[in-house]
C-alpha cells in the first residue's frame, strides 16, 4: 500500500473536481474544436475579463509562459534589471532571464513575505525596467507604494499573481494592477486545469503583440477575424495557447469560483483561529493579513520560533502521515540565482522564513481531517501536552 492509498495519509494536495470537466471537455470533443481558442477558450477569456477587470485576458498554457509572454512585451533587452523578491518560484526570474535580464533580487517583508517595498528604490539604477511582484498566499503587496515608485522611475510593474486569483488590494483585484499580470492554474492553485495559466493586460498598448507572440509570432488573430487575407510571420513569438480541452476543464472550475472560494475560505479560518492561542504562546507564527487586503485562502502556513524547531516539526508531522511542506528556496542562493541574477540588500528576512515557514494542507475535502492536522500540530511545536 502506498501512502495515498493510506486512509490514515493526509496528502498536501488533492485536486478538486467540480463534475462538469468531463462534460465539458467531451463537448469540446463533440463541436470538433480541440485546438486552441475555441469556444471554451472565449468563455474563459470573458469571465477573466469581467471578474477580474482586465482589459484582456489570454489564456496560456502556464503562468511561466505568461511570465515569458510579459518579458517579451515590456521588451526585455540583454542587462536590463528586474527588480523582484528571492523568496518566489523560480520562473518569476527565469521568464527574465531568457530574455537576456537580470534578476535583481530584493527582500522580503517579515509579514506578509511579500516584496519590502521600503527596499526597492536602493535596488533601482539606470538599467532598472522593471518590478515584478509576487503576491505571496494570494496576499496583496503593498501596490499603492510600489506603483507609486514605479511611476516615479518610469518602471513597468508586473504582478506574478499565480496565487492570487480572487484575491484583493483595497478592493481591486489582484491581477488588474499592473502593467500585465500571470496567473497560474496549475493543479496546486484554487481554480486549476492541471497546467495552465493566463496573461492578463491592463494597458492596451501591449494587446496587439500579445496576440501575434501567443500564435507564434503570426497574425492568425487577425486573420480569424477577418482583418488579414492570410496570416504571415511578423514578431518573435511561441505558441502559448492552450488547447480548447485545456479550456473545457477550466471552465467547469471558473463556473464553481464563489463556492471554491468560500471552502477554502472556510477551512484557513479554521487553521487561523485554532492557531491562535498557540501564537500568544509563542510557538508559532500565523499568517498576516494588511487591513486593505482580501486573501483568497491559497494556501495556510505557520512559521516556527527557529529553523531548528521547523525541521524536527515538518519531519516528524510526514512521520504521522500529515504531509506538510516548506516551500521556495530563496532564489538568490541557488546555483542559477547566483549565475544569472544580483543581490541588491542583505536577504536576512527571505533567508529566516523560508527556513522557519511549514505550510498546511488546504484542499476542498480536507473538512473531516483537518481537526487532526490541528491537533497532530499543535501537539508538535508544544501547543498540547
Ligand atoms: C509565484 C509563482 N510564479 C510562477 C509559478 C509558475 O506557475 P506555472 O506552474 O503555472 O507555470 C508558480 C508556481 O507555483 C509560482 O508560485
Amino acid at each position: 500500500m502506498n501512502r495515498e492509498q493510506d486512509s490514515a495519509f493526509i496528502p498536501f494536495n488533492k485536486p478538486y473536481f467540480t463534475g462538469k470537466e468531463l462534460e465539458y471537455i467531451q463537448q469540446a470533443h463533440n463541436q470538433w474544436h480541440l485546438s486552441g481558442d475555441g469556444p471554451f477558450t472565449r468563455k474563459c477569456h470573458a469571465w477573466l475579463e469581467q471578474s477580474i477587470g482586465t482589459r484582456k485576458a489570454l489564456l496560456t498554457h502556464s503562468c511561466t509562459a505568461a511570465l515569458e509572454m510579459a518579458a517579451i512585451l515590456i521588451g526585455i533587452e540583454s542587462g536590463d534589471e528586474v527588480i523582484m523578491p528571492s523568496y518566489t518560484f523560480v520562473s518569476t526570474a527565469n521568464a527574465f532571464v531568457l530574455r537576456g535580464g537580470l534578476p535583481v533580487f530584493v527582500d522580503i517583508r517579515p509579514d506578509t513575505l511579500n516584496i519590502d517595498e521600503s527596499k526597492i528604490e536602493a535596488a533601482i539604477t539606470k538599467k532598472t525596467k522593471v518590478i515584478v511582484v509576487v503576491h505571496y498566499g494570494g496576499i496583496a503587496c503593498e501596490m499603492d507604494t510600489i506603483l507609486s515608485i514605479a511611476h516615479k522611475h518610469n518602471l513597468f510593474v508586473i504582478e506574478d499573481a499565480a496565487q492570487a486569483i480572487g484575491a484583493k488590494y483595497k478592493g481591486k483585484p489582484l491581477g488588474s494592477i499592473g502593467h500585465l499580470s500571470a496567473l497560474s492554474f496549475h493543479e496546486t492553485k484554487n481554480i486549476i486545469s492541471g497546467e495552465g495559466g493566463a496573461l492578463l493586460i491592463n494597458d492596451d498598448r501591449f494587446i496587439e503583440r500579445a496576440e501575434i507572440i501567443r500564435e507564434k509570432g503570426t497574425d492568425r488573430n487577425r486573420f480569424l477575424k477577418g482583418q488579414v487575407d492570410k496570416y504571415t510571420w511578423v514578431d518573435i513569438g511561441s505558441s502559448y495557447l492552450p488547447s480548447d480541452l485545456t479550456a473545457a476543464f477550466l471552465w467547469a472550475q471558473l463556473e464553481e469560483f464563489e463556492k471554491i472560494m468560500h471552502r477554502r475560505k472556510a477551512l484557513w479560518d479554521k487553521y487561523h483561529e485554532s492557531f491562535s492561542e498557540a501564537e500568544v504562546k509563542g510557538y508559532l507564527r500565523r499568517p498576516v493579513i494588511p487591513e486593505n487586503c482580501q486573501s483568497n485562502a491559497h494556501l495556510y502556513y505557520i512559521l516556527l520560533p527557529t529553523a531548528k524547531k521547523r525541521d524536527s516539526v515538518l519531519s516528524l508531522l510526514n512521520k504521522k502521515g500529515v504531509n506538510v511542506v516548506f516551500h521556495y528556496i530563496p532564489l538568490h542562493d541557488s546555483p542559477a540565482g547566483e549565475k544569472y541574477g544580483r543581490t541588491s540588500v542583505p536577504m536576512q528576512v527571505t533567508v529566516e522564513m523560508s527556513r522557519r515557514i511549514i505550510r498546511l494542507p488546504l484542499w476542498i475535502g480536507l473538512e473531516k481531517n483537518q481537526n487532526r492536522v490541528i491537533d497532530e500540530v499543535l501537539l508538535e511545536v508544544g501547543g498540547r501536552q
